[in-house]
């Protein structure tokens, strides 16, 4: 629930020093108050045009507590607002006059193996039932309808086997395909248990989240005593891993990769797939964005994107940004609150936001002059801002690069 913010407070807003907006004012608020729409209501579907537009509809939804949770991130939320600003650091550098009009034929892609409609899809996020009483399982719904990929929170409201039941056989691919997350825990045994029964569900590969060693730091969520879904975790270590790769035949994807060194360990360690995340924000404070962490990746070792299939997230609200992902190699870029906020519409609003994110990135690829999704040349860019601040590797750290990528064959 929000208090409806007048025309008078907006303007005012805008005339502070450069104030950082809580949500990019794409006139939502602005329509809104010519309109019959009632403060604390959900604005009606139609007039939700941008991504972001979710967020402030969910803000005015959703009791307190349950908006909190969604929205927190760690301490200060710096990283939180870094996900979304760091995006103008790197602008377009246009050749115009370039045949756009095949474009969209190239937003579908083929990763680890499977058809997608687009390279996005449905980030884990924990308690999908505070914006819907179907939760979790219109994501489900959604994803197969539009072809995306779908990753399931071991700590969705619906368990393993009603998300598995509710999967559809009509997909590109088939029998849907969706990922399984898991977190780390103290009891070993619910690791397993929890591998057994998402194999049993036809899981077609394990998000493992190596972001989460301890409880965070979240106080707009703990006014609320709504912090962490996950926290008690035992040892997080990459012997975990290798014992979590050891027991099942599925591909063991670790999500949290935020430096070169991690990719090039996850690498060595026989990842068939890397996840770059901050989790939103939600973990660590001062953590990069993964536009900084793929940057840095590019910089130093580019064979990553080549040697395995890089997913992201975090901060991800355009088209644009997408794109930009696309351009270093990424393969799959994910949301995660933007769905949950969606949600509060049900399975009708997480599919417009889908379709929203699919125009855009065909929509603003063509207006950047990008006549193929899957090869988006990192040259249409200026990295310039972001090069002058990269981390670069020292001559050691570059010998064990070359040893990792000498020995490793494309998995
Ligand atoms: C409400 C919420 C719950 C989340 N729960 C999980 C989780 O259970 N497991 C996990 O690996 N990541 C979880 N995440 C992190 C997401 O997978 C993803 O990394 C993050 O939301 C991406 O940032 P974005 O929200 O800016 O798109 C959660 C995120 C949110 C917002
Ligand atoms: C508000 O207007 C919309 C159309 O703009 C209409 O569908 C809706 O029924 C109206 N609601 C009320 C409470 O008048
Ligand atoms: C791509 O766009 C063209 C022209 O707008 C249209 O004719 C075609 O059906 C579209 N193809 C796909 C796969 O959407
Ligand atoms: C999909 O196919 C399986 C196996 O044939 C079947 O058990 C299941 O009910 C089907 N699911 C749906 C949603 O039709
Ligand atoms: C993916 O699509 C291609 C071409 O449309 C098709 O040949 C292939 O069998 C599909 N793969 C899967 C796993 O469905
Ligand atoms: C560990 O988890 C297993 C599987 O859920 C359970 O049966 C067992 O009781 C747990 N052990 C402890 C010490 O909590
Ligand atoms: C892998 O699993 C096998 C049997 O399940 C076990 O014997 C072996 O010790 C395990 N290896 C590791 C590294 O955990």
């Amino acid at each position: 629930m929000r208090s409806f913010i007048t025309i008078s407070s907006l303007v005012s807003a805008v005339l502070a020093a450069e104030p950082w907006l809580e949500e990019p004012d794409t006139g939502l608020v602005n329509y809104l108050a010519s309109t019959n729409y009632t403060e604390n209501s959900l604005p009606l579907l139609k007039d939700m045009r941008a991504i972001p537009d979710f967020d402030w509809a969910a803000e005015a939804y959703l009791g307190d507590q349950q908006y909190a949770f969604y929205r927190t991130a760690a301490a200060g939320e710096w990283s939180y607002r870094n996900n979304l600003d760091i995006w103008a650091k790197i602008k377009f550098r246009t050749r115009m006059l370039n045949d756009v009009s095949r474009l969209n034929e190239t937003l579908p892609v083929i990763f680890m193996g499977y058809n997608f409609s687009a390279p996005i899809f449905i980030a884990p996020a924990a308690r999908g039932v505070y914006g819907d009483e179907r939760a979790e399982l219109n994501f489900v719904d959604a994803a197969a309808s539009e072809n995306i990929l779908y990753t399931a929170s071991i700590y969705a409201s619906k368990s393993i086997e009603e998300l598995g039941a509710q999967k559809h056989n009509d997909t590109m691919n088939g029998p849907q395909v969706a990922f399984q997350q898991i977190y780390g825990n103290s009891n070993e045994s619910v690791i397993w248990e929890q591998i057994a029964r998402a194999e049993a569900q036809n899981a077609k590969a394990f998000v493992f989240t190596i972001d989460a060693p301890a409880t965070s730091t979240r106080h707009r969520a703990a006014r609320y005593d709504t912090t962490n879904a996950n926290a008690a975790t035992g040892a997080l270590t990459w012997d975990l891993y290798d014992r979590i790769k050891n027991r099942t035949k599925l591909p063991v994807i670790p999500k949290g990769i935020t430096t070169v060194d991690d990719a090039l360990v996850a690498i060595e360690k026989g990842a068939p797939a890397i996840y770059i995340s901050n989790h939103g924000g939600r973990q660590l404070d001062h953590s990069p964005s993964p536009l900084e962490i793929a940057h840095e990746i590019y910089k130093n070792a580019p064979e990553v994107f080549t040697k395995v299939d890089v997913m992201a997230d975090s901060g991800v609200r355009y088209g644009t940004d997408v794109l930009k992902l696309l351009a270093f190699g990424v393969k799959m870029v994910g949301m995660g609150r933007p769905f949950m906020f969606a949600n509060c519409y049900g399975l009708e609003g997480v599919t417009k936001l889908i379709q929203i994110m699919k125009n855009e990135i065909v929509s603003d690829g063509a207006q950047a002059g990008i006549t193929d999704l899957r090869n988006v040349a990192p040259k249409i860019f200026n990295t310039r801002a972001l090069d002058n601040t990269v981390y670069l590797m020292d001559d050691e750290e570059i010998e064990v690069k070359n040893r990792v990528i000498a020995n490793t064959k494309k998995h």
